[in-house]
């Protein structure tokens, strides 16, 4: 009689670059409970990115079990569990004993990019994008497994026979939840692996043969909501079915309800992505952007145009880790703020390349403008303000493919900070709108994994749970608008020059 007293809550698991977190919603996206933990980055060299998958998959552990404790002692009853993810890490482990061969090469890591330089000078460009909507850049997955096959000893042998199994994060989570039992991928990060063809909807042989990469270790594409296996009692305490999986940007786009063709958000996290609604057709980018799947529910993809910008939150981070300008990543809105306006201080942040539209592993991060005038604030502004610029280039490319958007939702860590939303309207010249629920991506995970377990009847549910907070109308004069554009745009040229 008590169980059934209790209302029903959903589990997110959403596995981040800097941090794991877990969170309890309740059916109306209400946060009923969360946890997250900070893990540390391994840089063995530069432009080297990994993540140690004990600590990835401990701190996914220990969150789960704190929100599912917080959750129920509140009390929610958890039906069913979704998986979302940073997209394009790559694992690799061992079949038999579970244990993976190297770290986790993270999407940021740039170690691949001779490999990646190579095809592209043989010409694999065009069939890469064709099939895959990607561009031929070490940010996916399929360079980094032949990287790990290559250098691990003995790795490619046991992989041709079998012995090893590749995942991204959400993959491997769910190989662990569920024991072993299901070693599956869900389509969307299929899509970001440079192995996967969105419109066949399918692992691909000549992409295989490209990368050469060993079809004996892939997982199993399957759909975003559905039976994706059941985490086991002994891992979580209780047996909860997983139900949901996405890639953190993809669920973010369904907690943002851009679920019609046209529809974009941005999301401000380690990078900033955006994502263009495109509907049942894969559009080709004819301007550097990539194609992605959106979805997949009953077998059937939806697509998106995607801008992936590599380092937003990360920027905030550098000055706060890197150059100790701040303690804490919220000092920074106060600092830029004290920053004298008319100096012409620009960062492009391209500690780990730069992604979209440039797609220039090899770039690296420079500061110009700098005078004796400038100090600690010049710069905090020049970081936040080198994600808004960013983000025009992107909506640049958007348009130039035929995005017609006049609203661009955002959420992710930095939309805390009205002063960066403001500065992102008047230099997009271009409405923004803050969600009430900003764990979009945790939320995204939730929906879909109610879906998946009968709590929602269809996707199109997620729209009437979205609810606009805050707008943000562009105010900037043109005059401003033209010289801080230019001064970005120089800044730009020199790093890639
Ligand atoms: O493609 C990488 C992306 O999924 C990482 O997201 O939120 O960890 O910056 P985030």
């Amino acid at each position: 009689l008590s169980r059934s007293r209790k209302a029903p809550a959903i589990l997110a698991i959403d596995q981040g670059t800097t941090s794991s977190r877990a969170m309890v919603f309740d059916l109306q996206g209400q946060v009923a409970a969360l946890a997250q933990e900070e893990f540390n980055q391994i840089y063995p060299r530069p432009g080297w990115v990994e993540h140690d998958p004990e600590v990835i998959w401990a701190t996914v552990l220990s969150t789960a079990r704190k929100a599912i404790k917080a959750g129920e002692a509140k009390g929610y009853e958890i039906t069913c569990l979704g998986v979302t993810n940073q997209r394009e890490t790559t694992l690799v482990w061992d079949r038999q004993t579970g244990e993976p061969v190297h770290n986790a090469i993270v999407w940021q890591d740039r170690r691949t990019g001779e490999a990646c330089a190579k095809l592209e000078a043989d010409g694999a460009a065009a069939m890469v994008a064709g099939k895959t909507g990607l561009v031929l850049d070490p940010y996916f997955s399929a360079t980094k497994i032949g990287w790990i096959l290559d250098s691990v000893p003995g790795a490619r042998k046991k992989a041709e026979a079998g012995k090893l199994a590749f995942g991204t994060v959400e993959s491997f989570l769910i190989w662990r939840l569920t024991k072993g039992k299901r070693h599956i991928t869900d389509a969307t990060n299929a899509s970001r692996t440079s192995l996967y063809d969105l419109e066949a909807q399918g692992w691909d042989s000549e992409l295989l043969r490209l990368f050469n990469i060993p079809r004996a270790i892939l997982p199993e594409v399957v759909d975003c909501a559905g039976d994706l296996g059941v985490a086991d009692k002994s891992v979580l305490g209780k047996a909860i079915p997983i139900t949901g999986s996405a890639g953190d940007q993809q669920a973010a786009a369904i907690g943002q309800a851009c679920l019609s063709p046209g529809e974009m958000k941005s999301t401000y996290g380690t990078g900033a992505f955006m994502i263009l609604n495109t509907g049942g057709t894969r559009v080709t980018s004819q301007n550097r952007l990539l194609a992605t799947t959106a979805w997949r529910l009953e077998g059937k993809s939806a697509f998106a145009l995607e801008g992936s910008v590599l380092s937003a939150g990360a920027t905030i981070q550098w000055l706060r880790d890197g150059l100790g300008l701040i303690s804490k990543a919220s000092e920074v809105e106060a600092l830029a703020a004290s920053a004298d306006p008319d100096a012409p201080v620009y960062l492009v942040p391209a500690f780990t390349g730069l992604g979209a539209p440039h797609w220039k592993p090899e770039a690296r991060g420079l500061i110009t403008g700098l005078t004796r005038g400038a100090g600690r604030a010049e710069i905090a502004r020049a970081a936040l303000e080198s994600t808004a610029f960013q983000t025009h280039d992107l909506l640049t490319a958007m348009r130039a493919d035929g995005a017609q958007t006049l609203t661009l939702k955002v959420d992710g860590g930095m939309v805390a900070n009205a002063a960066f939303l403001q500065r992102l309207a008047d230099i997009c010249d271009l409405e923004v709108v803050r969600p009430v629920n900003t764990e979009t991506t945790a939320w995204g995970a939730a929906f879909l994994a109610g879906l998946g377990a009968g709590h929602f009847a269809s996707i199109t549910e997620a729209a009437s749970l979205w609810k606009a907070d805050q707008r943000f109308a562009p105010a900037a004069d043109t005059g401003w608008r033209t010289r801080h554009l230019a001064g970005w745009a120089d800044a730009l040229r020199r790093t890639t020059m």
